[in-house]
């Protein structure tokens, strides 16, 4: 197959990227317009704002990106968009410039899901990936544990019964009185405190479950804040982020690790704007490796929210020909 050279759109929530990537490895742009300052005020994602966010910056944000790799319309060989899950008005946004530009100048469209845009991060910026792999996806909407049959081709194997992992993040975060996005504030917090402090639950669920739950632990931190309260105890809020980041992360190295165990598999992805937390990556990489077993995660810019990795994902889409058709419409609860 002749070189791909795709230009990529990421609105489903509070970031308006577009990435311009080449045989889904060379990144030749990759431009990300945050919202998060406008919605840190109302401690979190307001959906209205973010459509209107979008559409304020799409189409600048399409032309810093062909400025940046020094390219014109002319050049690319497909346009990609993600289509769900997400905030529909803000899905719409990119769904809509997408399929514009598609039409516009010609090019085969590939819709992708957000979800898969985040495990394709990982094909981006590693040079060799041998399948089969487990791969853990944890974001602010999403905790999965899969396996990465082939290209395309999933197992699900687990996921979060209540909240996701991100959005526990984010909840007690607030609850301490944190900014918007929580996850990076209490990662900055724990590294100051101490995980042992406070003996948070870890929610196990039945013996060989590789499901999560995250609402019990959010409401024992919730519970113990109360306490404190009542109690006229000062809060030491950084030994509260350590316990809580602990509880989480236990969970999700443990069960992770069992799933590339039972299933013979020696490497293990990342993938989700939690990935982007150290102590998840850190002690996941420690535990895995006394298993035999690789970790392998992106760079942070490539954990968060951006377009490069949807660019990534519809390069091997691209080479299986599942191309969308102009009516291509956002789908907020898209599946994985
Ligand atoms: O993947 P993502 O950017 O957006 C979604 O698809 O949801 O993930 C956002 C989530 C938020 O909940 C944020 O608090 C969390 O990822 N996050 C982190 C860290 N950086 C971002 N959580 C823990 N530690 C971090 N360093
Ligand atoms: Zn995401």
């Amino acid at each position: 197959m002749k070189d791909t050279i795709i230009l990529a759109i990421e609105t489903s929530c509070d970031e308006t990227a577009v990435a311009i990537i080449k045989n889904g490895k060379e990144v030749l742009a990759n431009v990300v317009s945050t919202q998060i300052p406008t919605h840190q005020k109302f401690g979190g994602v307001v959906p209205e704002v973010a459509s209107r966010k979008h559409l304020e910056m799409m189409n600048i944000v399409v032309s810093e990106a062909l400025n940046k790799a020094n390219l014109n319309f002319d050049d690319l060989t497909h346009i990609a968009v993600t289509y769900g899950p997400g905030l529909v008005g803000a899905l719409l946004v990119g769904v809509s410039c997408a399929k514009a530009l598609a039409f516009a100048s010609d090019k085969p469209l590939i819709g992708v899901n957000h979800i898969e845009g985040h495990v394709y991060a990982n094909f981006l910026v590693h040079k060799e990936i041998n399948l089969p792999v487990i791969c853990l996806i944890v974001s602010g909407g999403h905790t999965n544990i899969v396996k990465i049959v082939e290209h395309g081709k999933y197992e699900f194997i687990g996921q979060t019964r209540d909240d996701a992992a991100g959005e526990a993040f984010d909840k007690v975060a607030r609850s301490l009185g944190l900014a918007y996005p929580g996850g990076p504030e209490i990662q900055k917090r724990a590294e100051l405190g101490c995980k042992d402090a406070i003996d948070f639950p870890r929610s196990w669920l039945e013996a060989g479950s590789y499901d999560f739950s995250f609402s019990g632990l959010k409401s024992a931190v919730l519970n113990y804040l109360n306490q404190c309260k009542m109690k006229d105890i000062e809060i030491n809020t950084e030994n509260v982020a350590a316990s809580f980041q602990s509880a989480v992360i236990e969970v999700l190295i443990t069960k992770t690790i069992n799933a590339a165990l039972e299933s013979e598999i020696d490497t293990i992805l990342l993938a989700g704007g939690v990935s982007a937390n150290s102590a998840l990556r850190e002690e996941m990489t420690l535990k895995a490796k006394e298993k035999g077993i690789k970790v392998l995660y992106p760079q942070i810019e490539f954990c968060t929210d951006n377009a490069a990795m949807i660019g990534a994902a519809a390069h091997y889409k691209a080479i299986r020909k599942e191309y969308a058709d102009l009516d291509l419409n956002a789908n907020p609860n898209l599946k994985f």
